[in-house]
């Protein structure tokens, strides 16, 4: 383990290191994105570089292309490998039933992708991600950024009556700007404190016109690796 690293940083690392004793030589991997996943990739390098593994890299975002070229990981993309054996990734939040939120490093489209043409998907996350139900964090929903006003409009229209406790959607902003994803789009954080049926939420989104994707991940996880400050690390 590197030295002095802080409470929350160990138990990313613990999570990621975790993870990797799941990856086998010859395996098409996908890489997620954020923090947690960067660990996971500079793990991976190094068992490429000292151990002699064998793995091919299919990254979730730029940010990720580049660590992976960078921890000397061979990187494809997901149309050269077609099907994945296995995707670790973080997340936002995650609840008992392993559903998630995705999307606060702003790449939870390609990251969905990724993780559905996968025969496995494994989560990392310390145990902070861990909520007893979902939506205290912000819901990322991509949007095209064509209307996207009027596509914020119908997301919170589409809100009242569903089994949330807020309605309000802002869009994200890079400093003065709009923030924009690897896809060119943008992206709406949907308030929502509490959410209470998050398959139909997911389904009511991306039936919206100028939605993409929305950050929930329902039935797509398999594990949960979860790391503490102190270095224990559980598998669910
Ligand atoms: C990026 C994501 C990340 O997995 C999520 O935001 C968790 O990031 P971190 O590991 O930095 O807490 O969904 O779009």
């Amino acid at each position: 383990m590197p030295a002095d690293l802080s409470p929350i940083d160990k138990a990313k690392f613990v999570a990621a290191k975790r993870a990797c004793t799941y990856v086998e030589s010859g395996m098409k991997l996908g890489l997620g994105t954020g923090s947690t996943a960067a660990w996971l990739v500079r793990c991976l390098g190094e068992m490429v570089r000292d151990d002699g593994l064998r793995v091919t890299g299919v990254p979730t975002s730029r940010r990720t292309a580049d660590l992976a070229q960078a921890a000397g990981i061979p990187v494809i993309s997901l149309d050269e490998a077609r099907w994945l054996d296995l995707t670790i990734d973080g997340a936002d939040e995650y609840d008992g039933a392993l559903n998630l939120i995705k999307g606060g490093g702003g790449a939870l489209l390609q990251e969905k992708i990724v993780a559905t043409a996968s025969d496995r998907m494994i989560v990392i996350a310390d145990i902070s991600k861990k909520v007893e139900t979902l939506g205290a964090f912000p819901l990322p929903v991509e949007v095209i950024p064509f209307g996207w006003q009027t596509s914020k409009a119908l997301v919170e229209e589409a809100l009242v009556g569903l089994d949330v406790m807020g309605t309000t959607a802002s869009l994200r902003m890079n400093g003065q700007t709009p923030f924009v994803t690897d896809e060119g789009n943008h992206i709406l954080d949907l308030h929502l404190t509490r959410i209470g049926n998050a398959r139909q939420l997911a389904l009511v989104l991306n039936q919206i016109p100028g939605v993409v994707e929305n950050g929930l991940f329902i039935d797509i996880c398999d594990i949960v690796i979860t790391g503490y400050g102190d270095g224990r690390v559980t598998v669910h």
